[in-house]
């Protein structure tokens, strides 16, 4: 069955290529793209949001923008991972396929309600502000969402914006907690299982190796992101974090986690954006969240590797450049 879906996001190198693998895997049927501030402001992301898709000729598909800000509290950015634009790595043309006119969250909300109930899955990867005010704004869509698989936090690994928080739940703890408590099926993909998903020197050139401006750009964008992490982890690449969530639509078997009690930290000056994970079962907590903490590591690049090979034929690019020349 193929499996509807909106992917929320703040391209973001790393949700490009989220975006690209749903786009390349018949498995998936893309309603629309959300944006939401996060690795960079509002404007920023849905722009981005607009090249990625017509880098791969899908200028058919609706973008909408969302919030601009965290539910509460100032906007945290990533421009240090992600660069100025927060596709830095490859030069793409200004976008001209339009911004639709509609809010995100409400785009979200009507989509719910007009498509048949448990249909729907939303897909998160980035701060979870247009996912908490859609459930705060019209609760009754909880009933009607298929489930959520999103890119956020992290429990053995810790955090990487703070020593507690990973960045997408650090941004907005409120919405996250909106989004824990809704009573929707949650898949959660965690640093613990995004860490272990690593850009390594081989695995770009294969992405390269799809040849002309496709695998110039993919890979431009890669050099560019991994650049930052091998840096901070000390490890050959850096992990690619949001892919995860369309590769676990894709191929669940690849994965591997636990249900747990997930809760979320939004008043600690320490701990702020921490996924409390209850991994052992100790609080006596219901059940929220399956957290996944494994992955074959090596079936997910042969996944992305092989779909990315479909698309290539497909960009409406003709001659980017790249960071590198
Ligand atoms: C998450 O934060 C962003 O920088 C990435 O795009 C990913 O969604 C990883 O912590
Ligand atoms: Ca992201």
């Amino acid at each position: 069955m193929v499996e509807k879906i909106i992917i929320d996001t703040d391209p973001g190198q790393d949700d490009a290529f989220a975006i690209l693998l749903a786009l390349a895997s018949p498995e998936i049927e893309l309603l629309g793209v959300t944006t939401v501030a996060g690795n960079v402001p509002l404007n920023l992301t849905q722009r981005n949001a607009r090249q990625v898709l017509e880098f791969a000729g899908r200028t058919d598909l609706p973008v909408y923008a969302g919030c601009a800000k965290p539910m509460a509290g100032p906007l945290v950015t990533a421009e240090h991972v992600h660069g100025a634009t927060g596709l830095d790595g490859a030069e793409l043309p200004e976008p001209s396929m339009p911004l639709q006119d509609t809010h995100a969250v409400d785009f979200i909300i009507e989509t719910l309600r007009r498509q048949p109930a448990g249909s729907v899955t939303l897909c998160p990867l980035g701060p979870l502000t247009n996912i908490g005010t859609a459930l705060s704004k019209a609760p009754e869509i909880a009933s009607r969402i298929r489930r959520i698989v999103l890119m956020g936090g992290g429990l053995f690994e810790g955090g990487n914006i703070t020593p507690a928080a990973e960045f997408n739940i650090f941004v907005d703890p409120q919405a996250a907690t909106v989004v824990f408590a809704s009573g929707v099926r949650i898949v959660m993909m965690p640093l613990d299982v995004t860490h272990k998903v690593r850009t390594t020197r081989a695995r770009v050139a294969r992405i390269r190796a799809l040849g002309g401006s496709f695998g110039a750009v993919a890979a431009g964008w890669l050099d560019y992101f991994e650049r930052f992490d091998e840096a901070k982890y000390g490890l050959e690449g850096g992990p690619l974090h949001d892919p995860n969530v369309i590769a676990y639509l894709i191929r669940p078997d690849i994965y591997g986690g636990r249900e747990c009690n997930v809760e979320i930290e939004t008043e600690s000056e320490l701990t702020k954006g921490m996924t409390v994970v209850d991994w052992w079962g100790v609080s006596g907590r219901p059940h929220n969240a399956l957290f996944i903490r494994d992955v074959d590591d090596e079936a997910f690049f042969d996944l992305l590797t092989e779909r990315l090979a479909r698309l290539a034929g497909a960009s409406a690019i003709t001659s980017p450049k790249t960071a590198r020349g």
